[in-house]
């Protein structure tokens, strides 16, 4: 295995060309934050220029027969010490062509994506498990390690783990799997968030309008001075807080926390207390006083507007709760209502994006920010899961954007014999048979695996 480096530069201009890059090694930041998987087919520039932003001018890079650097039409590109390169026509990506390529990738990252989440899952359980051991001191230096770790892949990925949907996941494990679902989807909106208001904010403070900013401040500075983009070590923060946002319910009753049945007034009391009071105790205890954590703990369940019904506690307005906390609050509702529990099964995830625009759209300035933020992230037909066509085909999403589908059964749900084209779903109409029917939920290859053509089958591990 013959190591060398590139300079990002140079990727950046091949993938811009349309080509595409694989490492072959791990690229870490100082801190020792993985920032690029060795196996990962790199064809967006996103990757590189997060690893850029890291200070990080060349990567490392292995000749093994995974990795390589190819270009738009699959051609090898081949370089030499002083960074000099030449394409090599006769060496062909060694991935298979087109759509097989394309299925094997989204395998790959399902892969690694599956480990992310399962030394995710190591972390919460440990922490959770000290808490109840010792009465509620934990190791929050090691949390906060494990998920800026986890932070730096999620930033990489867009919600690398909607490509993982349910199927891996047993709802015994809930509070486990919900402490990183809300944490993996909470990063993507602020991710997403940042960006998008960032520059709606530089827009507006150039053209000197003037906006009502009382949902994102509570004060009364000029908005020059009001607002302010959350810098890198505060997200880490703020994801550490959607991690660690239930911490409280350690602290409730198993037969309550898990009752199949209706609850009772007083259990709902108790259920309360996770944040406002359990909650905030195990923090104080910790000695932990940062307001990233505090005020996602006490507030995830607050009001998001004036005049909304149910919420705890009540002693902060909604237009006071900072935007991550409201964030917390929609990646919360939106993994409950999507998951199975013993008392229910798990909604539709369009239905459920659809139910909180329509309920939290237009109540504040700011909520429209997050909503858009919110959807634009959830990835809601996610590649690689399964969907079905208003005229009973059945098709593979190879690319969540569009979305683009492979249809793979006749109308009777057959397997097709002969390989369909792909179809993008935004160039056919919307009143179209051929659109997803959206009252059927969509389904992991798992659950159809025999209905699948051999092509997109899962490659057993
Ligand atoms: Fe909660
Ligand atoms: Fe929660």
């Amino acid at each position: 295995m013959v190591k060398n480096t590139i300079a990002i530069d140079v990727l950046i201009k091949i993938i811009e060309d349309g080509g595409k890059v694989t490492t072959g090694i791990d690229v870490y930041n100082e801190q020792g934050i993985l920032l690029l998987d060795k196996n990962v087919v790199v064809n967006i520039i996103k990757p590189l220029e997060v690893i850029k932003e890291n200070g990080i001018v060349s990567i490392p890079f292995s000749s093994n027969t995974n990795s390589g650097v190819w270009d738009v039409n699959g051609n090898s590109i081949i370089f030499d010490k002083d960074g000099s390169f030449k394409t090599i026509e006769q060496k062909k990506h060694p991935a298979l062509s087109g759509i097989e390529k394309r299925v094997s990738e989204i395998q790959e990252l399902k892969k690694i994506s599956t480990e992310k989440y399962s030394n995710a899952k190591d972390s919460i359980k440990k922490v959770l498990g000290e808490i109840k051991e010792t009465g509620g001191d934990f190791d929050y230096n090691e949390v906060y390690s494990d998920v800026r770790d986890l932070v730096a892949f999620l930033t990489i990925e867009d919600n690398p783990f909607s490509y993982l949907t349910k199927e891996i996941f047993s709802y015994d494990d809930y509070l486990y799997n919900h402490s990183i679902n809300v944490c993996a989807i909470g990063t993507a909106i602020v991710n997403s968030f940042n960006t998008t208001f960032s520059s709606f904010i530089n827009s507006h403070l150039n053209t000197k309008q003037e906006l009502n900013y009382s949902a994102v401040s509570t004060t009364d500075k000029k908005p020059e001075e009001a607002y302010k983009c959350f810098q890198k070590d505060e997200i880490e923060h703020i994801c550490t807080g959607f991690f660690l946002h239930d911490i409280g319910k350690v602290m409730v009753k198993d037969e309550i926390l898990n009752k199949p049945g209706k609850i009772t007034p007083a259990e709902f009391d108790e259920i309360k207390r996770h944040s406002y009071d359990y909650g905030i105790k195990i923090l104080e205890k910790n000695k932990l006083n940062n307001p990233f954590l505090t005020n996602t703990v006490q507030y995830h369940h607050a009001p998001l507007f004036r005049g909304q019904e149910r919420g705890y506690p009540l002693d902060r307005a909604p237009n006071e709760l900072p935007a991550y906390v409201k964030i917390c609050q929609l990646s919360d509702i939106y993994d409950a209502m999507t998951s199975k529990r013993c008392y229910k099964e798990a909604f539709n995830q369009i239905n459920v994006v659809t139910d909180i625009f329509r309920n939290y759209a237009k109540k504040d300035n700011i909520m429209q920010y997050i909503l858009h933020s919110f959807v634009k992230s959830i990835g809601i037909y996610p590649a690689g899961s399964i969907v079905y066509l208003r005229n009973g085909q059945m098709g593979y999403v190879l690319e969540s954007a569009g979305p683009l589908i492979i249809p793979f059964t006749d109308t009777q749900e057959k397997t097709l014999s002969d390989n369909a084209n792909p179809l993008d779903l935004s160039e056919v109409g919307s009143d179209n048979v051929l659109q997803i029917d959206n009252r059927r939920s969509i389904k992991t290859p798992r659950e159809v695996y025999d209905l699948l053509p051999s092509y997109l089958k899962p490659k057993k591990n």
